[in-house]
């Protein structure tokens, strides 16, 4: 897509009662910034549907901060993955005239970020693995990017990632990558759960669950993403961004059921569910962030099919420990259309935790209550009670397009997070 000068060429856009009439396309008024970048995927979906192909909008009677969700949504829309697609049919280049440019820098920055991220959450499985994934994010500028290899994750009681990883021919990593302004106000450390492929392991995965699950580094990507975007903007937060990697396979080298791994905070784990593998590594990552002493931690992560039972494809399930925290989550999560609903972490359930032969096993019985089991299980490896925790199984990877939502990995979260480190109301 390009975005040039108002110029009468090719369809008109209006506001008004939404709809096709005499040469001009109506689009609703927008009533909040979500709704105006909405409109702006609409316009999008109208210029290729239509075979127009060019459009004019007059964008001025807008507000400062619509006609930026305007082009964010209008960018974000227009994002289709098509490294592996030789044909070039649909995705033709469409051409927006608008009257004023106000915002569309900004948007032009998101929309390079969340691209960056999506196309690593839709990239290939052999291409993106524990190792490729470390070299993406050392080619980042503006952030310090350290990567442990196999014997640093030993060292430092990485043992959930390691016994996750131990079934593939490529190993574990964790990417660490620190970022500090100068007068910070606080630091915070993003945690992001990055199974580069969730086979299950030898709780294999029924062929239509494992589909997909080359996105169960959507987290990762997420947080990483975070890195992309202080290339461009500036963020008052220390931040440190922590990425546990691995490959979840089955083999005669894999981590078995019965398994006890002992944790670096000295709890042990009995690994009920090869397949509940991500709380592992985030276990290990969590009990690595309060080393830095932050005022928070963020983590998020595809981590149980039972959020999207709960609460779909298109809101995600955050925990909190303290109000605060997730108030201001539920108001960034307002401000970026990536929606948020907070879930209780509901302590009597730590009772199905319970083990016979360690600590704490990695899964309940059953299904039920899936998603606060698992940040049940994360909330015993992190003291600190400014913690919270994002299940995105549902919007980090969409079945099918929701306005600027395209099918497949999403990017969700990483305006969510940009919003919040920015701090701006
Ligand atoms: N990566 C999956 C969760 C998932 C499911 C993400 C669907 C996106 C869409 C996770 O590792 C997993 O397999 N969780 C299990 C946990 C269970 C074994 C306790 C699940 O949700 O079934
Ligand atoms: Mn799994
Ligand atoms: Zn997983």
């Amino acid at each position: 897509m390009r975005i040039e000068q108002y110029k009468e060429k090719g369809l008109k856009f209006d506001f008004g009662k939404e709809g096709f009439r005499n040469g001009i396309y109506f689009l609703k008024e927008p009533l909040s910034v979500e709704d105006a970048r909405r409109k702006g995927a609409e316009a999008i979906s109208v210029l290729k549907k239509l075979k127009a192909g060019e459009g004019n909008i007059k964008l001025a009677g807008l507000s400062a901060e619509m006609k930026e969700a305007f082009f964010e949504g209008a960018i974000l829309a227009d994002y289709t993955f098509d490294k592996y697609r030789k044909k070039e049919e649909e995705s033709r280049e469409v051409v927006l005239y608008v009257d004023e440019r106000e915002g569309l820098d900004t948007a032009l920055k998101i929309g390079e970020v969340v691209y960056f991220v999506r196309d690593i959450i839709n990239d290939s499985p052999e291409n993106i693995n524990p190792e490729s994934f470390s070299e993406i994010a050392k080619s980042l500028k503006g952030v310090d990017v350290f990567v442990g290899d196999e014997k640093w994750l030993k060292e430092n009681g990485f043992n959930g990632t390691i016994a996750v990883g131990k079934g593939s021919s490529k190993p574990p990593r964790v990417v660490i990558y620190r970022y500090k302004p100068d007068k910070p106000a606080g630091k915070i450390v993003l945690v992001g759960k990055g199974v580069t492929f969730d086979s299950g392991g030898l709780h294999l995965k029924p062929a239509k669950s494992i589909k997909g699950m080359h996105m169960d580094m959507s987290g990762a990507a997420a947080v990483l993403g975070i890195a992309k975007a202080i290339e461009h903007m500036k963020f008052k937060y220390e931040i440190v961004g922590i990425m546990p990697l691995a490959e979840n396979l089955p083999s005669s080298k894999s981590y078995k059921p019965s398994d006890v791994v002992e944790m670096a905070n000295g709890k042990t784990v009995e690994v009920d569910n090869t397949d509940a593998e991500g709380r592992l590594l985030l276990a290990d990552a969590l009990i690595y962030s309060e080393k830095e002493n932050p005022d928070l931690v963020v983590d998020l992560a595809t981590l149980t099919g039972a959020a999207v039972v709960a609460l779909g494809e298109l809101v995600a399930a955050l925990y909190s420990r303290e109000e605060e925290d997730a108030r201001e989550f539920e108001m960034a999560s307002k401000r970026t259309g990536e929606y948020v609903w907070r879930m209780p972490l509901f302590e009597d359930y730590k009772e199905e935790l319970k083990s016979k032969r360690a600590d704490i096993k990695n899964a309940g019985y059953g299904r039920s209550g899936g998603s606060i089991m698992a940040a049940l299980f994360l909330g015993e490896f992190i003291e600190l009670e400014r913690w919270v925790h994002l299940d995105i199984a549902g919007p980090a990877m969409l079945s099918k397009p929701f306005y600027y939502m395209p099918e497949g990995g999403t990017g969700f979260g990483v305006r969510l997070l940009i919003q919040y480190l920015r701090g701006e109301k």
